[in-house]
């Protein structure tokens, strides 16, 4: 009885604190971010990932890496228009294969900080959400090096043509050598001029 009492009396406390009715307004807003940073990454994710694997077992990872490079960042523009007005993907990377793939402003340090709980072992979160201002909100999915197969181009390169190919491409590559679990880096939906 007195832990509920309790309870009821944190809630009450910060519905005060914020109003009862802009704190409702709020966790609505809260929901339907997260709502929306799922439904696009997942999209995202699921483009990316069945191109990939169709180019793999057609052609090996050359022709992935061809598709990667080509199209990846295509096919995010075209992710990126079916989502709703206001909404725009991309993923980022502190070690980034390419510099489009750098984290902008604050991104950067969100990144830094699910690296440093990464490294104190921390079992990172499914999704985190940033509150940029009044309107605009984004939506975090960590990236987790989770299949074998991405350390074909982001491990220790063993194919000798496969690196070549790559650093060719990529001259400033920053993203090889990564271990399995480590973490990659994000997926980043912006949810912008949120009024709903
Ligand atoms: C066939 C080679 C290949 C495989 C396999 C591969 N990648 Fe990549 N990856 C690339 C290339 C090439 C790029 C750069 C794409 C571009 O130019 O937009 C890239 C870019 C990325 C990026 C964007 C950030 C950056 O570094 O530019 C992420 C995140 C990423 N890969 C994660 C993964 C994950 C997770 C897997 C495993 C599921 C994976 N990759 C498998 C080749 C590969």
């Amino acid at each position: 009885m007195n832990i509920l009492k309790s309870i009821g009396f944190i809630t009450l406390g910060s519905s005060l604190l914020l109003g009862a009715p802009q704190q409702a307004k709020q966790d609505k807003q809260f929901q339907n971010v997260i709502k929306i940073g799922k439904k696009s990454s997942l999209l995202l994710l699921k483009t990316l990932g069945s191109n990939m694997k169709k180019n793999m077992k057609a052609g090996g990872p050359m022709k992935a890496l061809d598709f990667c490079s080509q199209e990846a960042y295509t096919l995010t523009e075209i992710v990126n228009k079916k989502l709703p007005k206001g909404v725009s993907i991309k993923r980022i990377s502190t070690k980034y294969r390419n510099p489009v793939n750098q984290p902008q402003g604050s991104e950067k340090e969100v990144l830094a900080s699910l690296e440093k709980l990464q490294s104190l072992h921390v079992i990172l979160p499914k999704q985190i959400v940033q509150k940029v201002d009044a309107q605009t909100y984004k939506y975090y999915k960590p990236l987790v090096i989770n299949k074998q197969v991405c350390l074909k181009c982001h491990g220790d390169i063993t194919n000798a043509a496969l690196k070549r190919a790559i650093d060719e491409r990529y001259p400033q590559d920053k993203a090889k050598h990564y271990k399995m679990g480590d973490l990659r880096g994000a997926i980043v939906v912006t949810i912008d001029k949120f009024v709903k």
